[in-house]
């Protein structure tokens, strides 16, 4: 029996359970994803863990900058009055907009290819930047707690995952910083995200459903399509899109 927070509604709670559900059955695709049995084989050659993290990093590349953009349209689509909620979400969000410098940058210590990263985007990755822009432009506003919840809470589990696979290997590759300043820095992003959606959820009851939609609508998305392709690219599928 979870507990219920002070404060909050018992709707908000089973809001936040929700979500937090989702995101927990997500990862679990992704343990059994294809990918990460890879890179989890006890016997997988180091450099083939390098391959793949630094496709991922492409991929955040290609889409980062455009989700950035889009949740600050979304955030700015808010009420008005809500003059706290958009500074806490503003100030939040600012934190993360130079995350997509650090994956270029991380993907160039790891060994990209310059040149990829003015290749036009992948299906996948063009396709998380136009779900984060039509929910910017027709979503409840509110709605971006629950697909921000995603992107928090899974980078969260999935880079704590990876830490010891890379430990295992040996490799504390200076180009692997995205992935573990993450592991620390999205814990208390996702508890931040965590109490907005209590709170928010307790005020507005409408949102729930706003959040959970959105949640969903970027799930459609995110993360498999656009970590499989990444996946591919560093198995030598290039060639699919190149
Ligand atoms: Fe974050």
């Amino acid at each position: 029996m979870m507990q219920q927070p002070l404060g909050y509604s018992i709707q908000a709670t089973a809001t936040f359970n929700e979500l937090d559900r989702r995101v927990l059955r997500i990862f679990a695709d992704v343990q059994a994803w294809r990918g990460w049995i890879h890179i989890n084989q006890p016997e997988v050659r180091p450099d083939r863990i390098i391959a793949a993290i630094r496709e991922v990093f492409r991929s955040v590349a290609m889409y980062q900058s455009f989700t950035t953009e889009a949740g600050f349209h979304m955030i700015g689509r808010l009420p008005k009055g809500e003059v706290r909620l958009i500074q806490q979400l503003c100030g939040h969000k600012a934190e993360e907009a130079e995350h997509g410098l650090w994956a270029v940058e991380d993907y160039l210590k790891l060994g990209g290819d310059e040149g990829n990263l003015k290749l036009p985007p992948t299906p996948a990755t063009f396709a998380v930047a136009a779900v984060w822009w039509r929910m910017a432009e027709v979503e409840d506003s509110f709605g971006y707690l629950g697909a921000e919840y995603l992107f928090e809470q899974l980078t969260m589990l999935v880079t704590q995952a990876l830490l010891p696979i890379l430990q295992r290997h040996g490799l504390s590759h200076d180009g692997l910083r995205f992935a573990v300043e993450h592991a620390t820095e999205d814990a208390k992003h996702a508890v931040f995200i965590k109490h907005l959606i209590l709170d928010t959820v307790t005020r507005y009851p409408a949102s729930a459903n706003s959040m959970l939609r959105c949640f969903d609508y970027f799930h459609a998305v995110y993360p498999l399509p656009v970590w499989d392709e990444a996946f591919q690219r560093a198995t030598g599928g290039d060639h699919v899109h190149a």
